[in-house]
């Protein structure tokens, strides 16, 4: 009997949670810097606050990038006699509440790191058995956002359960803190790696989740990351994203490892993690960053549409191009895009090869276009409008170049354009005679 009453809650708690938390907490992508890719393991208070200053003095912070990551590495390998994670002086030396304050001060929110087994992938603390403590630490040292990581996982016969319990042990403590000091909840980003397929679930417990491992500052690991979200790119929505992994931009002969990325390639990889609404954090050193970086992260017409406050979901590929649709190709992904917006259609298009070329797309090849009308297109890169479309819109793309589009109506296409269907074959006239385009 108890079983039975047991698995109908459960079977409960699962039926009521399949939408997104929707507690108040993380409706639009995070923007901000995560230390990891830059530092990894090699960082001070002093040197992150130097980049957190350089944050505002670029006006990245007023351009929206409000949150600062604190990612691995941070804590004495070994808790103190409570039980407690304990700040490592040599990098923290006036106590974590002193970084969390400086961060504030500076206009931003602080963000910290864990993980959901023993140990982070470091080697340092993680918080399986002590998520409730944990969570008080966070909290009390002033973080209000936890990125929560898959490395040292217990034995089965200790779990008991898979990575979906592991992570809302989290979940749990986090909605059982809220509840009991009356305070926002916890923003909680999943990062077990795209294991077990958490566009599914994730949004059940945390407001964004890593599809796949780790990024690399290199073409051939973004254009693989583009490949695997093209195929659930429709599983994003507010309070609940696929999250791409952190930025690459800027590391071009720097970073951790150090990047290769061309500026054609910086622009792609900053224009499909942000149309595709991922989380979008900065880790590459902003006291020297060129001006191209800065022009493609300060980019107010994309940033725009990725925090789009009234549409949640992303872009989606309506066509592969290169590769029949729906092909798995890690080094071709899809290269024909669209999606809605506040402020118009959106098209990305993609050239995944290595040599430059001509691309075209028919207009209503998008769901978001109406057939028979005529298109006002801007330029997301250039900021310029570029003049009428109908039927179609040709390009020619640099090597790993993207164009980002946004059209507007601008009225009834000229009478008597032919064909008189610019995509389906279905197309008749009264009478019940085919058209043939
Ligand atoms: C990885 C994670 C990285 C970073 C790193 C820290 O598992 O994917 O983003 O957090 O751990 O050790």
């Amino acid at each position: 009997m108890a079983t039975s009453i047991t698995s109908i809650l459960v079977g409960l708690l699962y039926a009521i949670g399949t939408t997104a938390l929707e507690n108040g907490v993380g409706k639009l992508p995070a923007l901000g810097f995560n230390t990891w890719n830059m530092y990894q393991c090699d960082y001070t208070a002093d040197i992150l606050l130097e980049q957190a200053k350089a944050m505002v003095d670029h006006g990245l912070v007023k351009a929206g990038y409000n949150t600062f990551m604190l990612d691995d590495c941070y804590s004495l390998k070994e808790r103190d006699a409570k039980g407690r994670i304990v700040e490592d002086p040599k990098k923290f030396p006036k106590g974590m509440k002193h970084f969390t304050k400086s961060l504030s001060r500076l206009g931003l929110r602080a963000g910290i790191y864990s993980d959901a087994g023993y140990r982070t992938c470091g080697g340092f603390p993680g918080s399986y058995g002590h998520e409730a403590q944990d969570l008080e630490t966070f909290a009390d040292w002033g973080f209000s956002y936890l990125k929560y990581d898959n490395c040292y996982i217990p034995f089965d016969n200790v779990t008991q359960e898979n990575v979906y319990g592991r992570y809302a042990r989290m979940a749990d403590a986090i909605a059982a803190r809220a509840k009991k000091t009356k305070s926002q909840p916890f923003q909680l980003a999943l990062c077990e790696w795209g294991w077990q397929q958490p566009w599914i679930w994730g949004g059940r417990l945390g407001q964004s989740w890593r599809i796949g491992g780790d990024i690399r500052p290199w073409w051939s690991a973004l254009s693989s990351i583009i490949n695997q979200a093209s195929f659930i790119a429709s599983e994003t929505r507010f309070y609940a994203r696929n999250d791409l992994d952190i930025l690459e931009v800027g590391n071009t002969n720097q970073g951790t490892p150090p990047g290769n990325l061309t500026y054609d390639q910086a622009k792609s990889h900053f224009t499909a993690w942000a149309l595709l609404k991922s989380p979008l954090l900065i880790s590459s050193d902003m006291k020297t960053a060129s001006k191209e970086t800065l022009e493609i992260l300060e980019n107010h017409d994309i940033l725009k549409i990725n925090q789009d406050p009234n549409v949640g979901e992303a872009i989606a590929p309506f066509r592969w191009g290169l590769n029949p649709d729906y092909t798995w190709d890690p080094d071709h992904p899809a290269e024909y895009w669209t999606g809605n917006s506040s402020y118009g259609v959106v098209f990305m298009v993609l050239n995944t090869q290595d040599t430059p070329r001509q691309m075209s797309f028919n207009l209503t090849e998008s769901w978001a276009i109406r057939a028979g009308r005529l298109y006002e297109v801007y330029d997301l890169w250039s900021h310029t409008n570029n003049g009428t479309a109908y039927r179609n819109i040709s390009l020619t793309l640099p090597p790993h170049g993207v164009a980002a589009l946004l059209l507007n109506d601008a009225g009834p296409e000229p009478e008597g354009l032919e064909p008189y269907c610019a995509g389906y074959w279905q197309c008749s006239f009264p009478n019940g005679t085919y058209y043939s385009n």
